[in-house]
């Protein structure tokens, strides 16, 4: 546990010069515990395993198998950057997995938040497993632990309870065995984003908001459906597209749709035209424990509300969610 605990002497890394020195040291760190076996790596395109990726193609190249699973819950164009990224303009070692059609299989008809989250993190680990055992010869599985996680695993072992069952990789079966290479695990989060762009990783990857392990899956409210689920990918491309234009993306934590199951009577080309509503929920906070609303200007608003119900298929209405947390928590699942 000792290597857990983030010595009292580290200094925060803030610059690019104490990024590169950080990034020097860990990857003869690095170098020094894998020596030429492979090491595994599931990369989801969030900061945290982008960061740990691109870290160590620099230490240990082709060394490093990169697994990306995409279980249909991305966000628009997501897979398709780590695909690129990645597996283009970094030449990793990529294995892409397409597990769309698994996911929303096994989530057809199940409406329960909890539930949805299980069935998402238990296939995730199902799916990873089975690309772990096809590759032969890893002896290592890295991880982009950072330190909050370290502290939030301090404090679960203390006994202090979660209102959701928050994970991403939620641990691997058994007969899997690796020894672990956590090579940001004493970060904070601003730290990662400063070590990823001094790995040249692109701006809007280092500092995109936060996104559920379970994806879109608890933004596609109740029972999941592919349209329904289309419908809100293209909302929140929208939404995503406005808030990076109008320069709000810099300001705001975190900015979403939601879209429920319901469906409301609406008016298009002089025909009934039923519809979801798609909701917008954007909030500011430091912790994720409580949270702010973010003032949205109103011709934004009218605009974003234009674009939406006029391009996407099966969306006839825009609502704003004005709930700070507590009372609501930050995602409606
Ligand atoms: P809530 O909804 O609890 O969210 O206010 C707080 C933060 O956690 C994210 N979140 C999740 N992250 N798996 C995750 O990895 C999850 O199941 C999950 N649920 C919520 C949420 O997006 C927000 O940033």
């Amino acid at each position: 546990m000792s290597n857990n605990i983030r010595p009292e002497t580290m200094e925060r890394i803030t610059t690019k010069a104490l990024a590169d020195a950080f990034i020097e040291e860990q990857v003869a760190a690095v170098r020094a515990q894998v020596g030429d076996k492979k090491v595994l790596l599931a990369l989801s395109g969030g900061v945290d395993s982008s960061v740990v990726a691109a870290l160590l193609i620099k230490a240990i190249g082709k060394q490093l198998v990169c697994v990306h699973v995409n279980h249909g819950l991305m966000r628009k164009g997501e897979s398709e950057d780590v695909v690129r990224i990645f597996g283009q303009e970094l030449d990793a070692n990529l294995v892409y997995v397409d597990a769309t059609d698994r996911f929303l299989d096994l989530l057809a008809g199940v409406s329960e938040p909890e539930k949805k989250r299980k069935i998402i993190g238990a296939e995730f680990i199902n799916v990873f497993a089975e690309e772990a055992h096809k590759l032969e010869g890893i002896d290592f599985l890295a991880q982009g632990t950072i330190y909050p996680d370290i502290l939030e695993s301090i404090k679960a072992a203390e006994g202090k309870k979660a209102v959701k069952s928050h994970h991403n990789v939620g641990g691997l079966p058994e007969d899997l065995k690796f020894e672990l290479v956590e090579p940001i695990k004493l970060l904070y989060k601003d730290e990662v984003r400063v070590v990823g762009e001094a790995l040249g990783l692109p701006h809007g990857m280092v500092y995109r908001q936060p996104f559920p392990g379970p994806g879109l899956g608890v933004r596609c409210l109740g029972a999941i459906t592919r349209d329904r689920l289309h419908a809100l990918r293209e909302a929140d491309a929208i939404l995503r597209e406005e808030f990076d234009k109008s320069g709000l993306a810099e300001k705001v934590w975190q900015y979403f749709i939601a879209v429920p199951d319901i469906k409301s009577v609406g008016v298009r080309d002089e025909s009934r035209y039923e519809g979801w509503p798609a909701i917008i929920r954007a909030v500011n906070t430091k912790d994720a424990m409580t949270a702010t609303i973010e003032e949205i200007p109103y011709a934004l608003l009218h605009h974003i509300t234009f674009r939406i119900t006029h391009e996407v298929e099966g969306i006839n209405r825009v609502l704003l969610d004005l709930t700070p947390k507590p009372i609501g928590t930050i995602e409606w699942e």
